[in-house]
């Protein structure tokens, strides 16, 4: 049996070092014992895009990339998705067990009472142009509520962190639906407490007239389970968002708008919404080889393909697959799945997809089923945003109480020019005076 160790042999020097391996990994803090002299500073790692760096100990989500595997606290997604609701994966997700029945009937009511928001916030998205964009109507105003409770910026306390959770996935659908109904020139939908979060979500987004909304509960459960989906996915950009920006000891709600920026790009969250800009563009079944022709020659990415962690088929996206087909049983289908379909079975068959080992993630089917549940292209990413609003939390908590977290500040290698002196001009009369 081995030593847990690693040596280091530093050739510059000619001196040895044992560096303690656990859990797989060497502590990054252990190189800088390797020094050429004692002014020297120590090695440090050079990992641009964190490609190889683990930044936090994590025991909510577990993914293995190579198996496509995906566990929220232990348990298979696709157990989850098709036992539980929304609201019970997200206590899973913050409390590391599922809600007894007691725990899940306070816990719904308590989001439930708070989803309302202050009159001032429907003012402050009244604000926006009449065609900006939900995302950027979602991110400021989750950001803007920092405003609204100041007391939220007392992060150390355990109580207030609790309120401020709760406060903000009760708002998030709110401020979602709010964002789609200024961006359709529709007055605003109060919530209704005897709906359930997903359906009372619907009630806000696609209320008319009528004096109570009918929630279809198909409808309603697809979306729940697209909640638990995106409810959280470890170390992804927006998750490091918020662990970085929570870790200055700022409040929520102006972390969370960080988080939900950094989702907001078409690498990431915004994924969803440029697959279905992709796809209409292709616009023909034909013009699908011509398009793959492209892609393999840099010119443009297939979005909804790649993933940075897994190297298969994103479990999501399985299930998504699976479930887009019952969708259009109600909806109707999505002339555009024939062309995903397509470009799935191309790609995967094809060598320059198959050496990079680039499968379909969450992103390529989530977007055609939201945009047969009527939802605008623009809303996509808000949608991504809502459930992530749980992952982002509770990796925030995990943050915080964490004895080894710090603020992060990352090192960098200096590139640019050695000290110098600013040049000397002749001063002008009018620079005089
Ligand atoms: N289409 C064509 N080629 C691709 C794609 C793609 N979608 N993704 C990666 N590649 C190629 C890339 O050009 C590179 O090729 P080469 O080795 O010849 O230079 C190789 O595959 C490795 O790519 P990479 O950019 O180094 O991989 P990464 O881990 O940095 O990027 C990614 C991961 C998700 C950003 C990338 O795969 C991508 O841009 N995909 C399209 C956008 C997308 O669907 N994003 C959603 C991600 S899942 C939801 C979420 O969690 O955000």
């Amino acid at each position: 049996m081995g030593k847990d160790t690693v040596t280091l042999i530093d050739n510059r020097t000619g001196k040895q070092y044992e560096l303690a391996v656990k859990d797989g990994t060497i502590n990054a803090m252990d190189l800088r014992q390797a020094k050429v002299d004692a002014e020297d500073f120590g090695l440090m790692a050079y990992d641009p895009a964190f490609m190889n760096t683990a930044n936090c100990r994590s025991a909510i989500t577990f993914i293995d990339g190579d198996k496509g595997i995906l566990r929220y606290r232990g348990y298979p997604i696709e157990e989850l998705a098709e036992e539980n609701n929304f609201l019970e994966v997200a206590w899973l997700l913050l409390k590391g067990e599922l809600p007894t029945k007691d725990e899940y009937n306070v816990w719904k009511s308590d989001i439930t009472h708070h989803t309302m928001v202050h009159e001032s916030v429907k003012k402050f998205v009244d604000g926006f142009q009449y065609d900006a964009h939900p995302m950027g109507i979602f991110l400021s105003t989750i950001g803007a509520l920092s405003t609204f409770y100041p007391e939220a910026k007392h992060v150390d306390d355990p109580a207030n962190r609790k309120h401020q959770i709760l406060r903000l996935i009760g708002k998030v659908p709110t401020i979602a639906a709010y964002a789609y109904r200024h961006r359709m020139g529709l007055p605003y939908v109060m919530p209704d407490n005897d709906l359930y979060y997903t359906g009372n979500f619907m009630n806000m987004l696609f209320k008319m007239a009528e004096l109570k909304y009918e929630v279809n509960p198909t409808i309603e459960r697809a979306l729940d389970i697209l909640f638990i989906l995106h409810a959280d996915h470890e170390q992804n950009c927006s998750t490091t968002a918020m662990r970085g920006i929570g870790s200055s000891r700022v409040d929520p709600y102006s972390a969370l708008a960080g988080a939900a920026a950094a989702l907001y790009g078409p690498l990431h969250g915004g994924a969803n919404e440029a697959v279905l800009h992709m796809l209409k563009e292709i616009g023909t079944m034909s013009a699908i080889p011509s398009f793959i022709e492209k892609v393999k020659k840099g010119e443009g990415r297939l979005m909804g393909f790649g993933h940075r962690i897994y190297k298969s088929y994103d479990p999501r996206a399985k299930i998504l697959k699976e479930m887009a087909h019952r969708v259009f049983a109600i909806t109707g289908r999505n002339p555009l799945l024939d062309m995903a379909l397509e470009l799935e079975k191309i790609a995967l068959s094809d060598e320059y997809f198959i050496k990079r080992k680039l499968y379909p993630n969450v992103d390529f089917y989530s977007g055609l089923i939201y945009q047969s549940l009527k939802f605008p292209v623009d809303m996509f990413p808000v949608l991504f945003a809502i459930p992530r609003t749980v992952g982002w939390l509770a990796q925030w908590e995990e943050m915080l109480v964490d004895p080894e977290q710090k603020i992060a500040r990352p090192r960098q290698i200096y590139t640019g020019s050695g000290a110098r002196h600013l040049p000397k001009f002749e001063k002008k009369e009018s620079a005089k005076a």
